[in-house]
């Protein structure tokens, strides 16, 4: 069965900016925010285009606007993408993210007009920034070591990137009102703009795009220490931790105190967590939303004693782990709903953060930040006595987990 989601829209996200001003990032966010909600995305990116059929390297004036040829093939290839695009919404795609500067009017005209024959609507994201230190750390950071500057020095690729700006720079128009729906992020998140958002699924984008802005900070996402129920083998429950959870929870106040600077510490409201985090120091807070998986009528059995009395249940929830709903509880699905408004507010902190909660919950989470299909939450490794340790990179997060003696 199909089930329409509200307003049941197709839309396109149309990227707009010149190069090195956070497009991928922002792209890339919302193509892992939609996937992890249950929208079938796809990401499209003119430059892998170009990369694929022109090669990689291309010196900045192949980006001339007034290069006749290399313009005439360049715009081939941001055609190529857009239909590929099409068909895919022809198919069952219903949000399309395409990526590239798109930095002049007649292209969007031409993206607008093309997406509005197909019964898909539009909605531009602008990245505008002026600040220099930014750009050139945005440049460093992300662009040499593409595959067009294999080989170069990184000086060399510095330099060569900035021209490749100033090409663009010649001929770029900001979206204008005229042109319909958009998003302008400006100054990396300082300041959101918004204009004739129409419909639950672009007000919702508009409402994330509010938040999300590059940075740095550490998330650490950790499971209660041992507790009464792991020790029995039974599921939910608010049992307390055993002594072992409680030589994890000083290990983690250990480990907590050994960073540079202090995280922001959420737990849920279930008394295993919270005592997880309780020697940290400083307020934890704690948040229904991160309650672990509701079991319903199985809350506090074993596995085994589900099977035995309930055999139908137990097998249903086998065949699709991610969709089975516990009689009276919730499913994986549900979870992640619930958890929608936790990312909001994880992506608008600017701060370290450390998640102490439940391994179905964390399993969500770290399939939201990590770009996991949905079907494969249910079953993503998040033990006890481990933080998992997530750093921010363009396209996503670098990984790595400290066990901590317990
Ligand atoms: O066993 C610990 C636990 O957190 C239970 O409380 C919860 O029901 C279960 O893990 C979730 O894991 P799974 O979805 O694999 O049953």
């Amino acid at each position: 069965m199909v089930v329409k989601r509200p307003g049941g829209q197709k839309l396109a996200v149309v990227m707009v900016g010149l190069p090195a001003r956070g497009k991928t990032f922002v792209a890339r966010k919302l193509q892992r925010y939609l996937s992890w909600l249950g929208y079938s995305t796809l990401w499209a990116n003119v430059g892998d285009y170009r990369r694929a059929r022109a090669g990689a390297k291309q010196p900045a004036g192949y980006f001339a606007p007034d290069n006749a040829e290399t313009r005439e093939e360049r715009e081939g290839f941001a055609m190529a993408a857009l239909n590929d695009l099409l068909d895919w919404f022809k198919k069952d795609g219903e949000v399309g993210i395409y990526d590239a500067t798109n930095a002049e009017r007649p292209r969007r005209d031409i993206i607008r007009e093309a997406c509005s024959a197909a019964g898909v609507g539009v909605l531009f994201v602008e990245t505008i920034c002026d600040d220099p230190a930014i750009i050139d750390a945005n440049v460093r950071r992300n662009k040499l070591g593409l595959p067009d500057y294999a080989g170069m020095s990184a000086n060399d690729a510095f330099r060569d990137f900035r021209a490749r700006i100033a090409q663009y720079e010649r001929t770029y128009r900001p979206v204008e009102d005229g042109e319909g729906s958009y998003v302008k992020i400006v100054d990396a998140g300082r300041q959101v703009i918004s204009n004739r958002i129409e419909g639950y699924l672009s007000s919702r984008l508009a409402f994330f795009l509010m938040q999300i802005r590059p940075t740095e900070r550490t998330i650490w996402l950790s499971r209660h220490g041992e507790s009464e129920f792991n020790l029995a083998g039974r599921i939910g429950g608010d049992p307390p931790i055993t002594e072992r959870g409680r030589k994890y929870a000083e290990a983690l106040a250990e480990f907590v105190r050994s960073q540079p600077s202090h995280p922001v510490v959420w737990t849920s409201t279930l008394q295993r967590t919270v005592a997880t985090a309780a020697l940290i120091g400083r307020g934890a807070q704690s948040l229904r939303a991160l309650d672990e998986i509701g079991a319903g009528v199985c809350d506090g059995l074993t596995y085994e004693e589900i099977k035995a009395r309930f055999p139908d249940e137990f097998a249903a929830r086998a065949i699709d782990k991610f969709r089975y709903r516990y009689p009276r509880g919730e499913s994986y699905a549900d979870v992640i709903q619930r958890l929608d408004p936790v990312i909001v507010e994880l992506e608008g902190l600017r701060s370290p953060v450390l998640i102490v909660a439940h391994q179905a919950v964390l399993r969500a989470l770290y399939g939201y930040l990590m770009g996991k299909p949905q079907d494969e939450c249910p079953y993503l490794q998040v033990p006890l006595n481990t933080v998992i340790q997530l750093t921010p990179t363009e396209i996503g997060y670098d990984e790595e987990r400290v066990t901590l003696q317990a």
